[in-house]
């Protein structure tokens, strides 16, 4: 097992560094140094504050090793420097961070070969802190993306379409009321905002059986539906007016219809594929002006989990068995969202498809720990940003490797933010009649 683990490890490390050189290697140096957005670090800091979080914790930490780069630590720190900082700082250049990682990686592979894993330190125990760190470069690779997608310039990444459309989706399902487990105290490498598992009573109701798509989106649109405040909280509609919104982010006037600017191209929307670049703001409109409302966060996971014919959570839609091709739309195969029904081999027990890849889903939940959390291994992963200021997202997008989505994962992000690959889907509460 310990033998098999290690090869799995040293895998994922490897597939998390192919995808961070994919993106690194795609744009020349000058590229790499700048800053595509204020919300966005310069690549260059990315790669090697990739290869410093490597060095603290298996290096350092676990290893017991000497520091590589001691002096360097405090600028790759992300909580010492606010993203739009970053460019003025003493950085290493694109040769001294490829160097650095490269080392550091030789390292970390040197320690991997050595420690027991199955020593009882948590830290060691099930890998989990290299699962740790293969997490947060695919997490990284998935930003790197998005940086990608704020640059101007000509097209530098390339990619397959996602597959079409294999079944017709549409509509909603419905899930039966009851207690459900939530989170999970199995997982091997679960992080620890999603721990420890937990029974959570939700009530019965209804949840789309896809995201909302770019047609349907456009209808919201077509509606008026950015000039109605009746749509909008009170915050959306301060939001919607200081940010001057109209239409998701990329999105352009194309006659009477509309385009979208995806990595450089600009390609008319495809009307079956899940919006995407949707803040939270105008995923709750769209949702008020449907009559319908956002999930929250434990009514997503338990249409993503539950099996009512077992009454277990799965760790995934479709089973136990980690994502494949034939399930979801993950690890930055494809460019883009899959249009609806393109993967039916991944849908829940329920028939809701695409939980999972696509596009991060917004729930109405704010970002709180679940009963019993403990922070683990450090406070700054998940526990100080706790509180009302977050929403969470579920489920992972295309750009999301699926060694860092799970049903269960976590992420989350300020109500404003669209520069993530963000969409969603609606639900509703059930009337009385519905209700068995
Ligand atoms: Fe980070």
């Amino acid at each position: 097992m310990t033998e098999q683990l290690r090869t799995h490890v040293a895998e994922q490390l490897e597939n998390a560094r192919a995808r961070t050189a994919v993106l690194t290697e795609a744009v020349d140096d000058a590229d790499l140094v700048r800053q595509h957005s204020p919300l966005m670090s310069p690549l260059v800091w990315d790669l090697a504050h990739v290869g410093n979080q490597e060095e603290l914790w298996l290096v350092r930490d676990l290893g017991g090793r000497e520091p590589v780069r001691r002096d360097i630590d405090e600028l790759y720190d992300a909580f010492k420097h606010p993203r739009r900082d970053r460019p003025t700082l003493p950085l290493l250049n694109p040769a001294e961070a490829r160097a650095y990682v490269a080392t550091v990686r030789d390292k970390a592979l040197d320690v991997l070969d050595r420690v027991r894993l199955d020593e009882g330190r948590p830290l060691v125990a099930d890998g989990f802190a290299f699962g740790m760190i293969v997490q947060h470069e695919q997490q990284h690779d998935e930003t790197m993306l998005a940086t990608h997608q704020l640059r101007a310039g000509a097209p530098v990444l390339d990619a397959p379409p996602p597959p079409r459309a294999r079944t017709p989706v549409a509509g909603e399902v419905i899930v039966p009321g009851g207690p459900f487990e939530m989170g999970t105290s199995t997982e091997a490498w679960a992080l620890d905002n999603e721990r420890p598992a937990h029974l959570v009573d939700v009530k019965a109701f209804a949840i789309d059986a896809a995201p909302v798509t770019n047609g349907q989106y456009e209808r919201f649109i077509a509606d008026g539906g950015y000039d109605d405040p009746r749509w909008w909280s009170p915050a959306g509609w301060a939001h919607r007016h200081e940010a001057n919104l109209v239409a998701p982010k990329h999105w352009v006037r194309d006659g009477a219809g509309w385009a979208h600017t995806r990595f450089g191209r600009t390609v008319p929307i495809e009307p079956d594929a899940p919006v995407v670049h949707v803040c939270f703001f105008e995923a709750e409109a769209y949702a008020a002006w449907a009559g319908r409302r956002l999930p929250t966060e434990a009514e997503w996971e338990k249409a993503a989990r539950y099996d009512p014919a077992t009454g277990r959570s799965r760790r995934y839609p479709w089973g136990d068995e980690p994502p494949g091709p034939q399930h979801a739309n993950l690890g930055q195969r494809h460019l883009s969202p899959a249009p609806v029904g393109a993967y039916p081999d991944g849908a829940s027990p329920l028939g809701a498809h695409q939980l999972i890849g696509d596009v991060w889903e917004w729930t109405s939940s704010d970002f709180r720990p679940y009963p019993g959390f403990v922070a683990f291994p450090y406070r700054e992963y998940s526990e100080v940003f706790f509180g009302p200021d977050y929403k969470v997202l579920r489920g992972g997008s295309f750009g999301t490797d699926a060694a860092a989505c799970r049903g269960t994962f976590r992420n989350w992000d300020y109500p404003i933010r669209r520069q993530i690959f963000s969409g969603f889907r609606c639900a509703r509460d059930l009337r009385p009649d519905e209700l068995g």
